[in-house]
């Protein structure tokens, strides 16, 4: 099968890494399947990118928080004799608010977002991948489950959930021709601060934690074609993540303790 045939399924494909995704593998010659509840951003992208690159572009506005997501999405691929090749685990915020004071429902949809529908677009594209005998999978994880826990928030378990889950399938599925990459990033320009309410405090951080989106996803791709089942972007990340992981888990906790720039 030639790469120009090929069809990615990105999630979050409305803003930030997954729009950038979108247009990178566009350029490699991908048909996308493009997900997100933002639909006219969607419908930009698609348009923009089928006249770009003379790709077949399909948009399904979906809210991953919502159980029937990662089913209704693989129906619609279904009617339309789409076949997923590449998936994109891209879909992600953090939460805002200490544990205890945010509603459970919150917590639930954060889990479900980005655990159970994650977890879920895996299993139900790697059928038709093993019969292929070729899939690739991008998890995005995060720099944060290399790092110490951050007070309060799920999003390191949740993140170390993504990287360690990826490596899991990535032993299991490599015989079968399918590559399972934890994409793990640090401070990446996108709307995740904004979404976040951390984008004062974001600011005041070095330029030199912060990469671009381009770079973030060029390196993923190359991880993932070359079958690593982590990818840590950027020389600033790759120290941070290779200096935190000897660190005595003790340590561990008492640095995510006292130096934690988004403390609520
Ligand atoms: N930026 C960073 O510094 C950074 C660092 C490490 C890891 N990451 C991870 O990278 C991934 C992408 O984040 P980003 O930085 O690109 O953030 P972003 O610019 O805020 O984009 C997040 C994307 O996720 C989608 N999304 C959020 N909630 C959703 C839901 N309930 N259903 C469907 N889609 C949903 C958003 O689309 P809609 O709002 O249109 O639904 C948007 O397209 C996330 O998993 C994040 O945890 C980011």
């Amino acid at each position: 099968m030639s790469i120009q045939q090929r069809t990615a399924l990105i999630t979050g494909a409305s803003a930030g890494i997954g729009a950038t995704f979108a247009r990178f593998l566009a350029a490699q010659g991908y048909d996308l399947l493009l997900v997100a509840r933002r639909v006219e951003r969607l419908n930009d992208l698609a348009t923009e990118l089928k006249q770009q690159y003379g790709i077949q572009t399909y948009v399904f506005a979906a809210d991953l928080t919502d159980k029937q997501a990662p089913s209704a999405i693989m129906a619609f691929a279904k009617e339309r004799g789409v076949v997923i090749d590449m998936l994109i685990n891209n879909a992600g915020l953090s939460g805002k608010t200490a544990f205890a004071d945010t509603p459970w429902q919150e917590l639930a949809n954060e889990i479900q977002l980005m655990i159970t529908a994650v977890t879920e677009l895996a299993h139900r594209v790697i059928p038709d991948m093993k019969q292929q005998g070729w899939g690739r999978i991008i998890n995005l994880s995060s720099l944060a489950a290399f790092s110490p826990p951050g007070a309060s928030l799920l999003y390191t378990g949740i993140k170390s959930y993504v990287l360690n889950i990826s490596e899991s399938l990535d032993m299991e599925l490599k015989p079968h021709g399918i590559h399972v990459t934890a994409l793990c990033p640090g401070f990446t320009h996108s709307e995740f601060h904004d979404v976040m309410g951390t984008r004062d405090a974001a600011n005041h951080l070095p330029a030199i934690l912060w990469q671009q989106p381009e770079a973030v996803v060029k390196e993923g791709y190359e991880a993932v074609m070359k079958g690593k089942p982590v990818c840590v972007p950027g020389i600033v990340n790759k120290v941070i993540a290779s200096s935190m992981r000897p660190i005595p888990e003790s340590a561990r906790y008492f640095l995510g303790k006292t130096f934690n720039p988004f403390k609520n």
